[in-house]
């Protein structure tokens, strides 16, 4: 049976791999991103995605069966958190009541392994507060030193994979029969990193910072393969997890030990 499944940040890597996946297997895709979308919009503004969810009500009928919440940004600055944790939160809300009338609801999010790196705690718990004005504050403050700024991105990925385990079981989301895991990306070839990747040097500091034991770098259809199982009804009890797909970096990182 076709599902409706909207796919943010589709013009491009990640995104783009996935909305072709699930549409060769037979899934209706409405994308939605700044550009080259089938709903065009800036997802960092309130208002546009109170349209978004008024255009996705239109064209569904009011029921919607999946959502892989994707689009993102890799800015060392608060553009990071407006777009990879407020914007991806108040969709995620705001198609929440689309998706609790399908038989088989399921949201996928675009976290990142970048949860697993150094991040200000102090943003991380802004963030998850819901304070915006108070989270770009310390965004910019982070931004104004350089080494810090990258924690902009870090911690956005570190809340939002925090908020998709946090609302997992609640009644809203699991109460209502919604799946809702986050997938956390480790290198992966896209227009994100193709600068960083296209030097020996740029690889080489990556891969110091992200290790990649199991065939290095992902390509965007690596990550693609499991927001498709995520989104997919046979995905029937697995909910708010964060499942690395990462070429290894986790087991790197965090080694054997992580259920103490
Ligand atoms: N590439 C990587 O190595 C990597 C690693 C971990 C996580 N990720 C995450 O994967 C996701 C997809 O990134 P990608 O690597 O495919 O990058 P990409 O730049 O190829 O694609 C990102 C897409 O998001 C869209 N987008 C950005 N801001 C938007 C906004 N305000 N409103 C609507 N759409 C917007 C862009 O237009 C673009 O099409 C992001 O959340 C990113 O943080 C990427």
């Amino acid at each position: 049976m076709s599902r409706n499944i909207v796919v943010t940040g589709a013009a491009s890597g990640i995104g783009k791999a996935t909305a072709e996946l699930l549409a060769s297997r037979g899934d209706t895709v409405i994308t939605v991103d700044l550009r080259d979308a089938d709903i065009t919009a800036d997802l960092t503004d309130d208002a546009a995605i109170a349209q978004v969810v008024e255009q996705i009500t239109e064209r569904t009928g009011g029921t919607l069966d999946g959502l892989v919440a994707n689009a993102g940004v890799s800015a060392n600055n608060e553009l990071s958190l407006l777009v990879n944790y407020f914007g991806t939160v108040a969709l995620i809300e705001g198609l929440r009541p689309l998706l609790a009338k399908s038989e088989a609801p399921r949201i996928s999010v675009t976290s990142s392994a970048a949860t697993l790196q150094g991040n200000d705690p102090e943003l991380v718990d802004l963030l998850l507060a819901g304070d915006r004005d108070a989270a770009v504050e310390r965004g910019k403050a982070l931004a104004a030193q350089s080494q810090a700024g990258y924690a902009n991105y870090s911690s956005s990925k570190r809340a939002i994979s925090r908020w998709v385990r946090r609302v997992a079981p609640t009644a809203d989301y699991a109460g209502a029969g919604i799946g809702i895991n986050a997938v956390g990306p480790g290198q992966v070839r896209t227009a994100m990193t193709a600068e960083l990747l296209s030097t020996e040097e740029g690889r080489k500091m990556v891969e110091a910072a992200m290790p990649s034991p199991y065939g290095g770098p992902a390509e965007a259809v690596d990550i693609a393969e499991v927001h498709a199982f995520l989104v997919s009804p046979g995905n029937a009890r697995m909910t708010g997890q964060v499942v690395f797909v990462d070429s290894g970096f986790d087991a790197v990182s965090r080694g054997d030990d992580i259920w103490s």
